[in-house]
Formats: structure tokens, C-alpha cells, sequence
């Protein structure tokens, strides 16, 4: 990652760190205004110190450093899927929605993303996953709307994963609608969004707190036609 190719493009660059994710995005906001945050928060139940209160105090609080760490004109976006927890919903695109407006951010759009057909019932998790992309300060021409509904999440690198269809199609809104060519993703997981972002042309760094999926997140390569895999050790092979 980041070597000159044979036709002199700088090949785009992947830095993964090993660490706290909220302390990092403190460290490093406000962020340049070419890049984006993609993020997946991480669910209550990936964090069963904080309690289900304190979790949704927890994510929503992040969700809102991350809008504000992003500059005027960059984009937040944020790929959540809802959880039933003592016989009720928590829909996090109502959290994500909260935080954003405490950021003095704006919903560009906000994409259903089904994870098994439409009309399949299903238990404890929903059909579907929230894509929400937010903005302090840009708009979108109406000639710049795009399907709403994704009728598949793609391929799973890990049951918590951001899926790889998801993650394609943000990559290809930031080329064609944003000015932001470096995603990054406090809370890379296995590393999904980097990888497509990478498969994409764009730059990208994560933060993951766990070393195995960060050293997985270095490594994940998303070639088209092809299914995930991880490169080896020492390089891009
Ligand atoms: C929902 S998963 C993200 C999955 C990722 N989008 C992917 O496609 O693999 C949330 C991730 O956040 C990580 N995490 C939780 N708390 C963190 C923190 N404070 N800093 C960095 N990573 C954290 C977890 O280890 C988990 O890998």
C-alpha cells in the first residue's frame, strides 16, 4: 500500500492503529477537509462494561464527536443495524439522528440496507441495516440521488461486519458527490470500509482496539470479482 505503480499513481494508502478509536478521532480532529469518517459503532452488546444505558450515552456522544470532527463541506456516515433488547427496539438511526443534530449536521440521505430478502421475518436482529450520511455544509443537487434501498448487504467478512456492498457503494458517493478522498473508520472491525475504500482509489485509516482484527484490517483485500481475502504478512500479496 502506497507504492508508486508502473504508470507512476501513487497506489492509495491503508494505515491501520492499534488503539482507542474515540481518543483517537479527540487527538486528531478537527480532520482535514478530504476526509470522511465511515464508521460502524460498536453495539452494547460489544460493550456490556458500560450497561445498556450507559452504552446509548456512550454512542451517542461518539456519534456526534464524529460529525463534529469532520469538516464543513466532508461527510459522517454511519452503517448501524438495530437491536431488540428487553422486548423493545433500539433504533440506532434515532441515535445517530440525535447526535448528528447536537453536531449541528444535516441528513444528505439515509439508505435502508436489507440484510435478508424484503417480507423475511426475523428474530432479535431486523431485515435491514441503517447507511445515515451527514453533513455540516454540503448539499446535494437532486440529480445526485441514488437508490435509497439496497436489496443486499454483499459478502460478510465476520458476522459484525459492515457489508461489502454497503461498503462499495459509500466509496462510490464519495467519488462522484464529495470532495473527500480518505476515509476513515474509528472502529475499523476487520476493516470492510477500508478495503473498498482502497479497491476505490481512496486513501484510508482505521482504529481498532482489538490487535487480531487490527492486524486482519492491514491485511483485508477486496479485489472486484474476487472474494475477500487476507493478504500476507509483508505486503500486498
Ligand atoms: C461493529 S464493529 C465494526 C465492524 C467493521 N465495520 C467491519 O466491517 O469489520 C465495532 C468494532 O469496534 C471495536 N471497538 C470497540 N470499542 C472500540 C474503541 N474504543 N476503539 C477502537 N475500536 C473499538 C470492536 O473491537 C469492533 O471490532
Amino acid at each position: 500500500m502506497g507504492e508508486i505503480d508502473g504508470g507512476g499513481a501513487r497506489a492509495p494508502r491503508r494505515t491501520v492503529h492499534e488503539g482507542d478509536g474515540v481518543a483517537w478521532l479527540a487527538a486528531a480532529a478537527p480532520l482535514p477537509p478530504d476526509h470522511a469518517v465511515v464508521t460502524s459503532l460498536p453495539d452494547h452488546s460489544e460493550l456490556p462494561e458500560l450497561g445498556v444505558g450507559g452504552w446509548r450515552t456512550f454512542f451517542e456522544d461518539v456519534a456526534a464527536s464524529i460529525c463534529g470532527a469532520v469538516a464543513d463541506e466532508a461527510v459522517a456516515i454511519f452503517y448501524q443495524t438495530d437491536v431488540k433488547h428487553d422486548g423493545r427496539w433500539i433504533d440506532k438511526a434515532y441515535l445517530v439522528e440525535r447526535a448528528a443534530e447536537r453536531a449541528g449536521s444535516h441528513l444528505l440521505w439515509h439508505r435502508i440496507v436489507c440484510r435478508v430478502p424484503a417480507g423475511t421475518i426475523t428474530f432479535g436482529r431486523p431485515a435491514y441495516s441503517h447507511l445515515l450520511c451527514f453533513s455540516r455544509a454540503l448539499r446535494l443537487a437532486p440529480a445526485a440521488s441514488s437508490a435509497d434501498v439496497l436489496p443486499a448487504l454483499g459478502e460478510m467478512t465476520w458476522p459484525r461486519a459492515m457489508g461489502r456492498a454497503a461498503c462499495e457503494a459509500v466509496a462510490a458517493f464519495l467519488l462522484a458527490h464529495t470532495g473527500c478522498r480518505t476515509v476513515v473508520d474509528p472502529f475499523c472491525g476487520l476493516g470492510t470500509m477500508l478495503a473498498a475504500a482502497n479497491a476505490a482509489g481512496l486513501d484510508a485509516v482505521g482504529v481498532e482496539r482489538s490487535p487480531k482484527r487490527a492486524d486482519r484490517a492491514r491485511r483485508l483485500r477486496l479485489e472486484p470479482g474476487r472474494r475477500a481475502r487476507l493478504a500476507d504478512r509483508e505486503g500486498s500479496r
